[in-house]
């Protein structure tokens, strides 16, 4: 209502206002054709209101937003003062160490912005449920944190900046990983692209295993073992403290992917069919190669008391537990897990009850210890 003192501009808005049809304008939105049923909930092509988040249908992706949430951190929280003594002291790292150093922060310092647009620019739009989107929601903005945080570990150490952020087009190992997956973003990050048909759909597939499976479940594997190795040794114990956090996140990226990916197999199992069963299998190869090339560019010599053929069986290790994660069958036959603490750190043996066992140490903010 119009009311004297109001001005000319106070008006219009109003007067603006006035023509609003706010029913016509709700069918506008999404899918929200009234009441939503817990039924008519699906994880692909949802006809439902995607603005309606209960009834909820799909607890576990509540729940990874409810602990996500729970293990909520800052990079700045983590001193960094001893590293920025060690990095800068000529004998306090080899040449070795300060390579590992140095691609691992390459490598990370762009690829979460990969999967960060990825996320905001491609799957948010086509995931069509309200409850993996508040999941997928938080785990961008932890993509934004892990950023800041190799960011954070890069400035305090002095490194120089443009050389590090240009690693992912310049470091033949670390652009080949980065290529290997805006490949599979290209298609569905175009605006025009819908599901709603078996190519379409099976694209969507396609890119959730390359992102969830493969970038954050093989490619970020090699330097988070070497990063914290290098804290198990008492070296860089601020940047390994970062990746300790990150790898926690990362952990449940990986499984929250997984769940989507099997969730979206049961609702369409005619996409899952023998051709793209045997196309998954081989992206998950190929990701397994090209982080094995990588663990033989950063560590072409012994260092940390590990090396890049024992680099090479883990990842293989890796690469067949994301197989059978997504239903596929092993294919590295007869590899063990060289590197055996890794489990207890992240998504191995622990998965389950990983966040229940660590989550104090989170909300503390104390410093973690090193087993
Ligand atoms: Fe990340
Ligand atoms: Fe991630």
């Amino acid at each position: 209502m119009i009311v004297p003192g109001d001005s000319p501009a106070v008006i219009r808005a109003k007067k603006a206002l006035n023509s609003l049809e706010f029913n016509q304008r709700l069918d506008e939105l999404e899918g929200a054709s009234g009441r939503v049923a817990v039924d008519e909930k699906r994880m692909i092509n949802c006809r439902a209101d995607l603005n309606q988040l209960v009834p909820l249908k799909y607890d576990w992706a509540w729940q990874k937003y409810l602990d996500g949430c729970a293990n909520h951190w800052m990079p700045q929280e983590v001193n960094m003062t001893a590293d920025i003594m060690l990095w800068k002291n000529p004998q306090g790292l080899s040449d070795d160490e300060r390579r590992i150093v140095m691609r691992s922060l390459g490598f990370f310092a762009t690829a979460d912005s990969l999967v960060a647009n990825n996320l905001a620019l491609a799957v948010y739009r086509l995931i069509t449920n309200p409850e993996c989107r508040q999941y997928i929601l938080r785990q961008a903005f932890e993509e934004a944190i892990h950023t800041h945080a190799y960011q954070y570990c890069i400035e305090s150490l002095g490194m120089d900046e443009g050389e590090i952020f240009n690693m992912y087009r310049e470091v033949p190992t670390v652009a080949k990983k980065a290529a290997w997956g805006l490949r599979y973003t290209r298609a569905i990050s175009d605006p025009r692209f819908k599901t709603g048909s078996v190519s379409a759909d099976k694209e969507l597939l396609r890119n959730l295993i390359a992102y969830y499976c493969v970038l954050e479940g093989i490619f970020f594997y090699c330097g988070f073992t070497q990063i914290l190795s290098m804290g198990r040794r008492n070296k860089m114990n601020g940047v390994a403290e970062q990746f300790q956090y990150i790898l926690r996140d990362e952990s449940m990226h990986l499984n929250f992917g997984i769940d989507v990916i099997n969730q979206i197999k049961i609702e369409n199992p005619h996409l899952w069919d023998h051709a793209l069963m045997e196309e998954a299998t081989q992206m998950i190869l190929q990701g397994t190669q090209l982080e094995i090339e990588y663990a033989r560019d950063t560590m072409p010599h012994g260092v940390l008391g590990m090396n890049a053929a024992m680099m090479e069986d883990y990842l293989k290790f890796i690469a067949n537990r994301r197989l059978c994660q997504i239903g596929l069958k092993e294919e590295y036959p007869n590899v063990e897990n060289p590197f055996p603490w890794m489990s207890e750190i992240m998504d191995l043996k622990k998965e389950k009850n990983f966040f229940e066992t660590r989550v104090i140490e989170y909300q503390t903010g104390g410093a973690l210890s090193w087993d």
